[in-house]
């Protein structure tokens, strides 16, 4: 990837993050054996870190779905609002045990949505995985059930994570240390 060395840096290498998602795969088969599970992948960010955690699920009846919300439009400031652009496509969940993947809580408006559009629905049960944690920014209350790294208020790219929806295909995460374009 061509990006200037003296703009970035990295946070979690390809390794880290296979390193901790494997674990977090092994967390989550162990607790949902004998469960109906349905993971509900929060696009587009998630895309990235769901493929690989539910490759690291070692469990034959997991289905997955998709959900896209968007908060941020192109700009760095969160606005409360959230919106779901396209629903799951499953209908009945209501015999489903729910986890809801996405790759950052950070507000924790877009999880605090999510959770009430799909409450609403009626699932079995519904829990949640975030990649990355920044407890310091929360305007709701959020505590995610599984959660891959806590970290502080820092601008973190790839591995999903877009800077003006680009580099989310870098295959670690990096802070932006400065002007990236
Ligand atoms: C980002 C990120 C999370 C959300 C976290 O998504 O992927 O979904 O913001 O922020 P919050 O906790 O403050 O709500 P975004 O809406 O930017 O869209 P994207 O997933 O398409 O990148
Ligand atoms: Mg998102």
């Amino acid at each position: 990837m061509n990006i200037d060395e003296r703009k970035w840096e990295i946070m979690f290498s390809e390794n880290d993050l296979d390193k901790r998602i494997s674990e977090l795969g092994e967390e989550i088969k162990n607790d949902f054996k004998g469960k109906n599970l349905l993971v509900i992948a929060l696009l587009k960010g998630s895309f990235i870190f769901c493929a690989d955690l539910v490759r690291k699920i070692d469990l034959n009846q997991l289905r997955v779905n998709f959900m896209t919300t968007s908060s941020y439009g192109d700009s760095l400031s969160p606005a409360s609002k959230v919106k779901v652009q396209s629903d799951i496509t499953l209908k009945d969940i209501t015999s489903y045990d729910v986890l809801i993947v996405d790759d950052i809580a950070d507000t924790a408006n877009t999880m605090a949505f999510a959770i009430n559009h799909i409450k609403a629905k009626n699932p079995k049960s519904l829990k949640t995985c975030v990649l990355l944690d920044k407890p310091s920014r929360r305007q709701v209350d959020f505590i995610p059930d599984y959660c891959g790294f806590s970290i502080e208020d820092k601008f973190v790219v790839g591995y999903g994570f877009d800077f003006e929806d680009r580099y989310r295909n870098v295959p670690y995460i990096f802070n932006v240390t400065n002007e990236l374009r």
